[in-house]
């Protein structure tokens, strides 16, 4: 999938390279269905949605079918679930998330809360080690609708212990939703085993669906019928070419749908989970801690005399596909890199994050890269760079 003679290619965490075989089955889509099918071609497109959602759920999420439905993006998923979870809970009108957690996923819960006069109660994290049990228990009570938090921290990479916390939300009587925007395709998911009540999740990291490929959303099936999303679109209407006067959901997860779908990036998730499908989810796990732990072994020997620290959970069991390192230094040193041939990434205040995905990663990538990094530390080359932050993505 990669070409060998690219540069190393570090952050799959936030883009993931391009399958061959979804350039192939791309051509197909666009110059076949589309291009001599015409609309023709709805008749096998109208389904993808929720076929490839089953798809997702069989081989990355431990999901049976009709749970999961490729739809929107992450953060139109979650304004839809946050809201849904909010009606299905009548007087309980708190939401939980952390400090921590992705910017969309707290700007989301913050608009919503501001929308609907909720409270939004915020949790500390740790920026390193992820979530504390002892701040979500505190936090949670009677009056808490939902809990919204990530399954691996962007930042750090810490992994949440997903059935544990679930079960404490439940047992507070609050529902439990999860973004698993950096595990879905690197950490093996198990949603049903879980007791989660929703998730949501981009495709274009571990999934290699490519720029804006549509996004997953989960529901657990007994809460699907008496869960309604808010933005009543004719995607998810009964009887959708009656043209109806008025808006009557469809029973199961399609009533999460919205508009038309997005054909072309459905199926690149349909090629990306086909692709991580055949490697198996356990197998990539086992390689994905293989390599973060060689490269933090590496990282322990040739740069923490550098000033590098490391700034994601050591223990494997508690760390996702990716590894921070801190450095005051971070920003110039990313640049370096890149110059140097390695596409790494850069996070605030101070971090340098290094995402393996299992698939496109050799041992050797790890070596090299902290190899250069090492060079380019000892050497201070980056001293030379503007220390402006410019876009990052
Ligand atoms: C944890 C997490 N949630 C959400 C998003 C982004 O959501 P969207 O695809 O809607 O931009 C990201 C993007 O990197 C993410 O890392």
């Amino acid at each position: 999938m990669w070409a060998d003679d690219g540069p190393i290619y570090l952050d799959g965490n936030s883009l993931g390279a391009l399958p061959l075989a979804t350039q192939a089955r791309i051509a197909e889509v666009v110059g076949s269905e589309w291009g001599r099918g015409l609309v023709r071609s709805w008749g096998k497109w109208v389904g993808l949605p929720r076929e490839v959602g089953d798809l997702v759920g069989e081989h990355l999420t431990g999901a049976a079918a009709g749970q999961i439905l490729v739809s929107d993006s992450t953060t139109v998923n979650l304004f839809k679930l946050v809201h849904a979870a909010l009606d299905a809970q009548p007087g309980r009108t708190v939401l939980i998330t952390d400090d921590d957690n992705f910017p969309t996923d707290r700007y989301v819960l913050q608009g919503i809360a501001a929308q609907r006069g909720c409270e939004l109660r915020m949790i500390r994290t740790d920026l390193d080690n992820g979530l504390s049990e002892e701040a979500l228990l505190a936090a949670l009570g009677p009056d808490v609708a939902l809990v919204s938090l990530s399954h691996v921290a962007y930042r750090s990479g810490a992994l949440a212990d997903m059935p544990r916390i679930t079960g404490l939300v439940h047992d507070a009587g609050a529902l439990m939703l999860w973004d698993l925007c950096h595990s879905i395709g690197a950490v093996p998911i198990r949603l049903d085993a879980s007791g989660a009540d929703l998730a949501i999740g981009c495709t274009y990291k571990y999934v290699h669906a490519g720029p804006g490929a549509p996004a997953i959303l989960y529901v657990r099936t007994e809460l699907q019928d008496r869960m309604q999303q808010p933005i009543w679109g004719w995607f998810s209407q009964n009887d959708q070419f009656a043209m109806g006067p008025a808006y009557d959901p469809v029973p199961g997860i399609e009533r999460f749908g919205t508009g038309t779908p997005q054909i072309i990036g459905t199926v690149a998730v349909q090629e990306g989970t086909k692709l991580l499908a055949e490697a198996g989810i356990d197998r990539l796990r086992e390689k994905g801690i293989a390599l973060t732990s060689y490269l933090i072994r590496l990282a322990d020997e040739w740069l923490t005399p550098h000033g590098f620290r490391l700034a994601s959970p050591r223990a494997d069991a508690r760390r996702g596909n990716h590894v921070t390192l801190q450095h005051p230094e971070a920003w110039r040193i990313n640049q370096a890199l890149i110059a140097a041939g390695v596409i790494g990434d850069y996070r605030t205040p101070d971090r340098l994050r290094l995402g393996l995905p299992p698939v496109t990663t050799r041992f050797s990538d790890v070596w090299d890269a902290l190899d250069r990094l090492r060079q380019i530390a000892a050497d201070k080359t980056y001293e030379d760079l503007s220390a402006e932050l410019t876009r990052v993505t």
